[in-house]
């Protein structure tokens, strides 16, 4: 079995990769420091991968510890997730930020070529387009923009070092750019676990329905949009995470290759509402509030390239990610899972 290392394989995006991984006939092997994802969910990544995943406790900007790892296994490629990402804690602690998305791409790329190991496929993402000033459908070749923060810099940087360690011939990369990925494994067993009050809007959602937060706030009803508030491209986690396995499958012909990852629709944060009410029967507390700073007017994926190059495209639309999102919230509240 073909052996790939998850950084951050215990988290939201990393655990529904490690499932997809399994389901593909690799072996994962997970490291991850759980600053921002629970042990108590590691059992049922275990039981929805039919058996049980090696898991290092541990940071993977940690070089000692990563180059034993690297040591003890003979890895295909590296998905590296490992990373912080919250956009508003990135404003209040951008050394935090900075030091631990930069640290840590730093390591799994001088481990790579310390030992040889050549596939790396890295969580980006669509806010290195800062804001389009073009068509807000936007294709790896639109110009890079300035980020909203600094977690959105630490993404551009962190491509900017996988580019340049690429040159070399040393190490190739699939550098995919996620859109808004929500939803949850549809086991309902697997899923976002915010920490205090969720900065993204479907955890938010869905407390608000389970009762834990008030009411909603939809940020600005005045943008230049069909309905005021703002588009985005609204990405089910298990079609993000199926995107992985094409991409570490596929036969690198240059050092990177880059790849947007959504659905190519966009859909506006009050058709969202209307579609989580739809969906769970439930009428969601909400009001509108001004606008969030930061927060781009709307953006949504071009994905001819990601059909053509990995054969992927998403199977999964809003309603679904909504429906698998409130069974996971469901089965937090009952199994107490924080
Ligand atoms: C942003 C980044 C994305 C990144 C993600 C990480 C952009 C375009 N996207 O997503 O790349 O991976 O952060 O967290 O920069 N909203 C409300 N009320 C809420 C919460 C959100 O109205 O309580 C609205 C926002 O104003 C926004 C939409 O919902 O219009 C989505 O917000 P959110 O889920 O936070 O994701 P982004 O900010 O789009």
């Amino acid at each position: 079995m073909k052996k790939i290392l998850v950084t951050g394989g215990a988290g939201y995006i990393g655990s529904h990769c490690v499932v997809e991984l399994v389901k593909s006939g690799f072996q994962p092997i997970i490291i991850d420091d759980f600053s921002n994802a629970s042990p108590a969910t590691l059992q049922n990544v275990f039981d929805l991968c039919g058996r049980e995943i090696p898991v290092i406790t541990g940071d993977c900007s940690d070089e000692v510890l990563l180059r034993t790892v690297f040591k003890a296994h003979e890895f295909e490629g590296v998905i590296h997730f490992a990373a912080f990402k919250a956009v508003g804690e990135s404003v209040e602690h951008p050394i935090k930020y900075y030091q631990n998305n930069l640290n840590g791409v730093l390591s799994v790329v001088k481990m790579m070529e310390e030992f040889g190991v050549q596939k790396l496929v890295f969580s980006s993402s669509c806010t290195v387009y800062g804001t389009p000033t073009g068509s807000v459908k936007v294709t790896e070749e639109t110009p890079l923009g300035v980020p909203n923060s600094p977690y959105g810099w630490t993404k551009l940087m962190a491509e900017q070092i996988i580019k340049d360690v690429a040159k070399n011939g040393k190490i190739k990369a699939v550098l995919l750019r996620y859109f808004n990925p929500i939803g949850a494994h549809e086991s309902g067993k697997i899923g976002e676990l915010p920490v205090g009050v969720p900065n993204n809007i479907v955890p938010y959602m869905t407390q608000t329905a389970a009762g834990i937060r008030e009411q909603l706030t939809v940020f600005g009803s005045d943008y230049q949009t069909t309905d005021g508030t703002c588009l985005r491209d609204f990405i089910h986690v298990t079609d993000l995470a199926i995107a992985h396995i094409a991409a570490i499958n596929l036969e690198l012909d240059k050092e990177i290759e880059i790849i947007n990852i959504g659905t190519g629709k966009g859909t506006s944060v009050l058709e969202l509402i209307s579609a989580f009410e739809e969906v769970t029967g439930k009428s969601l507390n909400w009001k509108f509030g001004p606008r969030r700073a930061g927060d781009v007017e709307a953006i949504f994926a071009e994905v001819e390239k990601a059909h053509k190059i990995l054969n992927w495209s998403a199977k999964r639309g809003v309603k679904k990610a909504i429906e698998d999102s409130w069974r996971w919230e469901q089965y937090r509240l009952k199994h107490e899972v924080v």
